[in-house]
């Protein structure tokens, strides 16, 4: 029998309806970070033949920025981590990242403290081909590099667990397309992968590599509990390597006290496993009550991973001393 489901002070926070992605809106006023410079977002302008808009020739971050109410303290979350992993990007899309880790974290804070925002939010860097020609490469190319950051609450509903199916679309292979690597082309495949399982009445796809594994969700990692061990896709099975992922490894070892291991997935056991969560930025962590139809674990919430919400909403609200450095405080 699952215990019951405790509300932590993240959880309470909105309805318990059935998991819909909030939209990130554009605030037309807010500021921005352009090509080297800050400004308004509706000032920006970018021409119709920018080449990444075709050809999907950009990479890109996703980053939480966890506003604490009592403290009056924005906390930004895993920020080098995340512009490490957008140099690695860069790297794959034959592009270098115009800053280092430290003057890219300084750009954040200071983007987030002149939009003055007191809400959580989510900070999206993006380095593109900008030049306006027609002709598809990597070489020989302009890039242009921004970031951006609006108020964000939950990308997928955590309460009551979401419903999952596993996706008629497979992952991209590494040797086609860098899952690793966060492109924006690669996206297209996350939204028919996306899409297929809203619109069948799921809220979640899980899709597997071509041979057949489990890989990742449509933009989070995949953890199942079996046995007492925590078990999660190695990184060779294309998956992007997610930052929460990493987190939350630590968290199932020092927290938890049970072992994880990285092994390939086969699609049965989602059905036959203990407690599944998808995790990630976005989708911070989602337990998965159900896969094609089938209840993982008893059905409801498993006990694990609502311990290992109730340390990360903690911790990533900078209310944790020990991860006092996953986090930098902006104000
Ligand atoms: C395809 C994909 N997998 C996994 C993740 C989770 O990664 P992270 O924890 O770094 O946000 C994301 C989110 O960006 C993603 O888009």
């Amino acid at each position: 029998m699952q215990a019951a489901l405790k509300l932590t002070p993240e959880m309470s926070v909105e309805t318990k309806s059935k998991a819909t992605a909030k939209k990130a809106v554009t605030h037309p006023n807010s500021w921005v970070f352009f090509d080297g410079e800050f400004g308004r977002y509706h000032d920006i302008k970018l021409g119709l033949m920018t080449h990444a808009l075709h050809y999907g020739t950009g990479c890109f971050e996703g980053i939480r920025a966890y506003w604490n109410e009592k403290q009056e303290q924005l906390y930004l979350l895993q920020a080098p981590a995340h512009y490490e992993r957008l140099r690695r990007s860069a790297n794959v899309m034959r592009m270098t990242v115009p800053y280092s880790t430290e003057e890219l974290v300084n750009l954040t804070v200071e983007l987030l403290r002149r939009n003055q925002f007191k809400s959580d939010v989510y900070v999206r860097p993006l380095l593109y081909a900008s030049s306006e020609e027609i002709g598809v490469r990597l070489h020989d190319l302009q890039h242009s590099f921004f970031i951006y950051a609006t108020p964000f609450g939950k990308y997928v509903e955590v309460e009551a667990g979401i419903r999952c199916v596993v996706s008629s679309w497979r992952r991209v292979p590494d040797q086609s397309l860098p899952a690793r690597a966060k492109i924006t082309g690669s996206y297209a495949q996350s939204a028919l992968a996306k899409s297929e399982a809203i619109e069948s009445g799921f809220d979640e796809a899980i899709v597997l590599t071509v041979d057949g594994h489990v890989s990742e969700g449509s933009a989070e990692n995949v953890f199942m509990l079996k046995d007492g061990v925590f078990v999660t896709p190695p990184v060779t099975d294309d998956i992007l390597e997610g930052v929460t992922r990493t987190l939350l490894m630590s968290l199932i070892k020092d927290e938890l006290g049970k072992p994880v291991v990285e092994r390939s997935i086969d699609r049965t056991e989602l059905y036959t496993c203990d407690e599944l969560l998808l995790c990630g930025t976005g989708a911070q962590i989602s337990p998965v009550v159900e896969v094609d139809r089938r209840p993982v674990g008893g059905g409801s919430v498993g006990e694990f991973t609502q311990e290992l919400q109730s340390i990360y909403f903690g911790a990533v609200r900078g209310e944790v001393a020990k991860y006092k450095d996953w986090t930098i405080p902006v104000y």
